[in-house]
């Protein structure tokens, strides 16, 4: 099957064409950074309008990349939540408007199950059930996977999300948005012993996190260390960023020991991190666990993940109709 996936939640107007929900045949992802990156953040507004830029040649290169026409596809499967109303809206109503001019089944899925199903993109997938790790810009929470489509949220984030924290302390550190990637890369140069900034578990055996607490210790940091905090600023990002690391993989390890998965995923935009994948691969080694990390490019936004789910749906009959609507927060 032939499916067509399109992804509009944030700020990244996304096509893809994948086979069977596992071979990406095409992936186009045109961000919008360069729109947003003044801001410190995206700007609603701003971001659909682009959309509505982007959709048509977005969707027509990712076609055309696979040498396919649009009478050759099967489905199509789009984003329908959560994110962003007015940027979902776009991706919605042009698969909407597509499937019907096509006259093929199409289908809205949930931009999260999107995220969790970008490891069967990947060459060696995790058998069910599994533990799974999502670190997103606007979720952080830690599900019990039992097929492609049914999850059990085990923890989630009381407050920020693990992306929005790196965000939020590179805007505090004048580093620019998005701010996973600087902060990532600055890290590199520093020491992550020097500046010890708080590990937030809660209760230590429950998997829900809590992010504002060390975004707080870093701006107060910087509040103290006012004249001289810029020379010391890689030492601070790996400072942060050790401590968001060695709290994800400690709660995803502990996840997947509670309900005997000997495997586990990592998935979403702060699965990119290179010392996150790194500490929970070491962690899981030393646990017997076998992790499994999609290749960067699957990491973040893109519409295979989007497609890989649909498949998923559309081989089970379920498909959405014209009278639809899209979604803003999980339900
Ligand atoms: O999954 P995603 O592309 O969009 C959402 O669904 O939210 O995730 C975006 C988030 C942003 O907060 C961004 O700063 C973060 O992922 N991110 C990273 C890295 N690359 C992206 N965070 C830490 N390290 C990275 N290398
Ligand atoms: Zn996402």
């Amino acid at each position: 099957m032939f499916i067509l996936g399109i992804e509009t939640s944030c700020d990244e107007t996304a096509a893809a064409v994948v086979k069977d929900g596992t071979t990406i045949l095409s992936s186009v992802v045109s961000s919008q950074v360069e729109v947003h990156h003044r801001y410190g953040g995206v700007v609603p507004e701003l971001a659909s309008r682009k959309h509505m830029e982007a959709i048509v040649p977005v969707v027509g290169e990712a076609v055309e990349n696979c040498g396919m026409s649009f009478n050759q596809l099967d489905a199509i499967a789009v984003t329908r939540g959560p994110g962003l109303v007015g940027s979902l809206l776009v991706g919605f109503s042009f698969a909407k408007a597509c499937a019907y001019a096509l006259d093929i089944p199409w289908v809205g899925v949930n931009h999260l199950e999107g995220h969790i199903n970008s490891v069967f993109l990947e060459a060696d997938p995790p058998p069910f059930p599994f533990a799974a790790l999502l670190a997103s810009g606007g979720h952080t929470s830690i599900y019990h996977v039992t097929s492609h489509t049914s999850f059990e949220v085990m923890g989630q984030t009381r407050d920020d999300a693990a992306g929005e924290a790196f965000d939020k302390v590179a805007k505090i550190l004048d580093l620019g948005y998005p701010g996973g990637v600087v902060i990532d890369k600055l890290s590199m140069d520093g020491d992550s012993n020097i500046i010890k900034f708080p590990r937030t578990y809660l209760e230590k055996s429950m998997f829900d996190f809590s992010f504002s607490g060390i975004k707080t210790a870093v701006n107060r940091y910087v509040m103290k260390h006012k004249d001289n905090y810029k020379n010391q600023i890689a030492d601070i990002a790996a400072g942060f960023q050790e401590a968001v690391v060695e709290v994800l993989s400690y709660k995803i390890i502990q996840a997947a020991c509670e309900k005997n998965c000997r495997h586990i995923a990592l998935v979403g935009g702060v699965a990119a991190n290179s010392r996150l994948r790194e500490k929970i691969r070491e962690d899981a080694d030393s646990n017997g666990l076998t992790v499994h990390i999609p290749s960067l490019h699957l990491c973040g936004d893109n519409a295979a993940m989007i497609a890989a789910v649909g498949y998923h749906y559309l081989k089970a009959g379920k498909t959405s109709g014209l009278s639809d609507d899209v979604f803003s927060r999980s339900r």
